[in-house]
């Protein structure tokens, strides 16, 4: 067991750090499948040999440098079709904290919930969640930012001491992420639905802006204009509002 983490009143306040393991979400899921593990715990370590990031990708992070994190929700009051509420507040407590730091304009998320810093991510959000039933019994909320990582191989990834050449103490940037998950997980657990997903459109990145994506297996220009109440997006191509999921559409530039 670590420190427990002093602003938020309810997350973090049990946590186990691991100097390095396959995943953070690998861990927390074994133990919450294992134990009735309470709400809030928390797993971090300092490097992950087998980090996981969406659509099956890995996750890479240079040790001892980034935030690699996974938090015990159990938000059984969310039905099935609302657990991307879940990856909007991820998102929107990383904004928080990352505005803390940065110049707000240039933050934003970019659709479900990568973190961007301009036109490069910073961090990234996976949820892996169990039900019993239709019931959300619980979900891993897995957040990575990258902090103090002072080079990247992949072009478009960046970290918070690239863009503003401050070392910052990852502890201290946990701390205030939990605290405001906490105040947006509230919210949403208040049935504030709809003041989540304006903070979320206002933060949206490409919104209202012409773009290139790859539609249907081909190039398209579109315009985002949100997301539906499943969280799918909704894009304008040819005055026609489409829907997709997260692999119907990759986005270019
Ligand atoms: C993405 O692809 O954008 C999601 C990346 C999520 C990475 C975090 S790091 C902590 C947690 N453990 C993992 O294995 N993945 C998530």
């Amino acid at each position: 067991m670590h420190k427990i983490f002093a602003k938020p009143l309810f997350l973090g306040k049990k946590v186990l750090f691991l100097s390095q393991c396959h995943s953070t979400n690998e861990e927390l899921l074994s133990l919450a499948r294992k134990s009735n593990e309470p709400e809030g715990l928390v797993v971090y370590t300092d490097h992950q040999k087998k980090g996981r990031g969406q659509r099956g990708n890995a996750w890479l992070d240079e040790p001892g440098k980034n935030i690699l994190m996974s938090v015990l929700l159990r938000p059984g009051f969310l039905i099935p079709s609302k657990q991307y509420l879940l990856n909007l507040i991820a998102g929107l407590a990383a904004l928080d904290v990352l505005r803390e730091v940065i110049n707000s304009q240039t933050i934003s998320l970019k659709w479900p919930n990568d973190i961007y810093i301009d036109e490069k991510k910073v961090g990234g959000i996976l949820i892996e969640s169990a039900f019993k039933g239709t019931i959300l019994e619980y979900a891993v909320l897995g957040i990575g930012i990258n902090i103090n990582q002072g080079g990247f191989n992949l072009l478009n990834a960046t970290s918070v001491f690239l863009e503003t050449g401050i070392h910052l103490d990852r502890l201290d940037v946990m701390d205030d992420f939990l605290h405001y998950l906490e105040k947006w997980f509230l919210k949403l657990k208040n049935g504030k639905e709809e003041l989540i997903l304006e903070a979320y459109h206002n933060n949206l990145l490409w919104k209202d802006e012409l773009h290139s994506f790859i539609v249907d297996g081909r190039e398209q220009k579109g315009m985002i204009s949100g997301i539906d109440q499943n969280g799918k997006l909704k894009l304008e191509i040819d005055f026609e509002v489409r829907l997709f999921n997260i692999k119907e559409i990759e986005f270019i530039r």
